[in-house]
């Protein structure tokens, strides 16, 4: 498995394929990305970001772009509907990125309303040839991100898909949902399994990829060259190590916070074993955190919900960001809060 992940595979009979954690805005920032890869992730992208800002240099915008070297490949998403600013924001990116991903895919009316992100599948022609001049214009490889359509008319992915090729995309990945279903619905896989008999290059498959099971029905389903997982993967990076675990492509005692309880996992509860895994991840976090982008409170008070999610007593972590206003102090009582219960 090459780790830029534009390997072509046959279809699937059970071998290890690139896991991929989605860009998500507000999710997705750089230490999250690195625990994502420590937790069995292979290949991380940026949230989306404006063109238009990068392009002109806005700060708190190229913040988002920062990488670090154990981040590889670190490829940073941008979205927008200026077809200048797109191509001036992936020349200017191209200098760190390994690859240049462009998001096809939002819903957000923000975004829509500037015919950027998922809004362009309506405007195939208009989205076919700002990928093309964004490959002219680059020399790292560039990729795209969409869903099925819009939801009016017929849905156009693969024709979509089918052109993307034709003028150099590396590889792309659907979300088997349409612009008007925003998050609504089950995903249909139907339409991946059609673009990757329909095309050369790899085809990612995404959208209610939860566990191991979801895993293989929707390896078997369309034989993707990937997978990639969002909303599982929001406070739960090690969703990575579990899919991979149950799909047989790693050993549990491998996993970090197995192992450091030398042979002593099985004999804990269910619970304390989810509060010994999230625990472990939590520190790391706020190690990779320090390491990297340092401690910012809105991010880190969105994780430490998300991180305590269906645990017992979830609801006091809400409570504790409320009292708590350092960012070192909020950072420990988590770290307290999800000390699992055979440890007091
Ligand atoms: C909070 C949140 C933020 C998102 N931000 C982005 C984004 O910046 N770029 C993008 O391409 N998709 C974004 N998405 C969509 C996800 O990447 C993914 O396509 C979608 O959640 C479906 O996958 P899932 O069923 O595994 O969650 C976002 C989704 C969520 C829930």
């Amino acid at each position: 498995m090459s780790n830029l992940g534009f390997d072509t595979y046959e279809p699937w009979s059970g071998e290890q394929r690139p896991l991929y954690l989605a860009p998500m805005a507000g999710v997705s920032d750089l230490p999250y990305r690195l625990l994502a890869k420590e937790c069995g992730a292979d290949i991380t992208i940026t949230e989306f970001t404006n063109s238009t800002a990068l392009s002109r240099e806005a700060t708190a915008s190229w913040r988002k772009m920062e990488s670090d070297p154990r981040e590889q490949p670190f490829i940073p998403q941008i979205f927008g509907g200026e077809m200048d600013d797109m191509v001036k924001a992936a020349t200017m990116l191209q200098e760190s990125a390994d690859v240049i991903d462009l998001n096809f895919g939002c819903p957000a009316p923000k975004v829509t309303s500037i015919c950027a992100g998922a809004a362009l599948m309506g405007e195939p022609q208009r989205l076919v040839t700002m990928v093309e001049n964004i490959v002219e214009a680059v020399d790292v490889p560039v990729t795209a991100k969409m869903r099925l359509g819009t939801g009016q008319g017929p849905n156009n992915a693969v024709n979509i898909c089918q052109s993307l090729e034709k003028v150099g995309a590396q590889r792309l990945c659907i979300h088997g949902r349409t612009l008007r279903q925003r998050y609504s619905g089950i995903a249909y896989w139907g339409t991946i399994q059609t673009a990757v008999n329909a095309v050369e290059v790899p085809v990612v498959a995404n959208g209610d990829i939860t566990d191991a099971n979801s895993a293989r029905l929707c390896l078997e389903q369309t034989n993707a060259s990937g997978l990639m997982i969002g909303r599982a993967a929001i406070g739960r990076p090690d969703v990575f190590a579990q899919i991979k675990v149950g799909l047989g492509w790693m050993e549990k005692e491998e996993l970090p916070w197995v192992s450091q309880y030398e042979g002593e996992w099985d004999t804990l509860s269910e619970t304390s074993q989810a509060f010994a895994s999230r625990r472990w991840c939590w520190d790391r976090y706020i190690t990779l955190c320090r390491e990297t982008t340092g401690l910012a409170k809105q991010t880190m008070q969105r994780h430490a919900i998300a991180f305590s999610k269906g645990l017992p007593g979830a609801k006091s972590v809400r409570t504790l960001m409320h009292e708590l206003t350092d960012v070192n102090e909020s950072a420990q009582a988590i770290s307290e809060f999800l000390k699992p219960i055979s440890e007091g």
